[in-house]
């Protein structure tokens, strides 16, 4: 067990609100029902194997399923998906989530079609973390969309690179 202090914890909120990241839906398919949560602790881990982390809060919908998935996807947002980001981060529009704009068989996780990049990975890890867990994937299939124009969170704002 970690102590964590107050001041500590606020000191390390105000560093974050620092690190620009880019805005990605974390998707995944379950007994047929489509899933997914807005997630910017999102890293590649390695090019050998091709492999990536996502870090996901132990108290979100989506993690019990990250649980038993075989399978998850990275949906890099591209600038003008931020109606999506606010959609995959908010539990009062879980019905709404995957209406527009996504490829859904309810086999595979489903695949936001205009994305700057989608990721299919095989879930082949996970730890658990404080109140997170993280779970690593290693890629199987790669989507990108041409011009790199990328939805960023900085400083409790979205925005884009070069705002
Ligand atoms: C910009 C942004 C980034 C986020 N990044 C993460 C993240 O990396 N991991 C995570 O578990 N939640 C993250 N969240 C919070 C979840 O998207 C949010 O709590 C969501 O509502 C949880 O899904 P649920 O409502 O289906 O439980 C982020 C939220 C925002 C707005």
């Amino acid at each position: 067990m970690i102590e964590t202090d107050a001041a500590l914890t606020d000191a390390f909120r105000l560093a974050m609100r620092r690190v620009a990241s880019t805005v990605n839906v974390i998707s995944l398919c379950v007994e047929g029902e489509a899933m997914g949560i807005t997630a910017t602790a999102v890293s590649p881990i390695s090019m050998d194997p091709p492999s990536l982390l996502v870090c996901i809060n132990q108290a979100a919908a989506v993690h019990p399923s990250m649980d038993v998935v075989t399978h998850f996807g990275v949906n890099v947002l591209h600038r003008d998906q931020e109606a999506i980001a606010r959609i995959f981060a908010d539990r009062r529009f879980h019905a709404e989530r995957f209406a527009d704009g996504w490829e859904n068989d309810c086999v595979r996780p489903p695949r936001l079609i205009d994305a700057q990049a989608s990721i299919l990975c095989r879930r082949i890890d996970h730890h658990r973390f404080g109140t997170h867990s993280i779970f690593i994937g290693v890629v199987e299939e790669v989507w990108t969309r041409d011009g790199v124009d990328p939805l960023v969170y900085l400083d409790g704002r979205y925005g884009r690179v070069g705002d």
